[in-house]
């Protein structure tokens, strides 16, 4: 663990594809009065494009190096929120960093849910194009264990977006009591 207060390390919010990381996240960062980075919007504005587009013309393999080192630069940052694209952590450095010098959330939604929202992603997530149901299922699955490494899950099968930001500020607050009772 670094040397920065618990009340002062970023959070960083994980999950797979289209779960609500960037609505949740952005929603937490104004409950606790802090900024909020999404690592996807960053990418994008590096090369001035859509992920789709990135992908189409650079390929995935430099969209995942630009994804790891602005992942690591943000962790490095304090009080920050922090929303990682769904296949971030299948980097080990990634993972590592988070874990190291944040606080993860693990927002949980089961494979039921989440089927219903494929036409909402599909035109925009370039790893779900091209696949048909079974495929997606199959990396919904197998992204799960991924994501075991974290501080805290949130099931947000039946949570709107508000209630899951509310449910991590206040199990953050009662944490912070926990393990830095004088504020420090
Ligand atoms: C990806 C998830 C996306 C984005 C990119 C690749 C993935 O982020 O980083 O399309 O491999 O799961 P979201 O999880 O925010 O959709």
């Amino acid at each position: 663990m670094n040397d920065v207060s618990l009340r002062e390390q970023s959070i960083v919010l994980i999950g797979f594809m289209g779960v609500g990381k960037t609505t949740i996240g952005r929603e937490v960062a104004k409950k606790l009065y802090r900024d909020f980075i999404d690592i996807d919007e960053e990418i994008e504005k590096k090369f001035n494009m859509p992920t789709s587009e990135i992908f189409n013309t650079y390929g995935e393999k430099t969209f995942r190096k630009a994804e790891k080192q602005i992942i690591i630069d943000s962790c490095r940052q304090r009080l920050k929120i922090i929303s990682v694209g769904g296949g971030a952590f299948m980097q080990e450095e990634i993972r590592e960093v988070c874990l190291s010098e944040c606080i993860i959330f693990f927002l949980d939604l089961s494979w039921d849910s989440w089927k219903e929202r494929i036409s909402l992603l599909i035109d925009s997530r370039p790893v779900l194009q091209g696949k048909n149901i079974e495929q997606m299922k199959k990396l919904f699955f197998d992204r799960q264990p991924i994501y075991e490494g974290h501080h805290s899950k949130v099931i947000i099968d039946d949570l709107p977006a508000e209630e899951a930001a509310d449910y991590i500020v206040d199990s953050l607050k009662t944490a912070w009591d926990i393990h830095e009772p004088n504020g420090k």
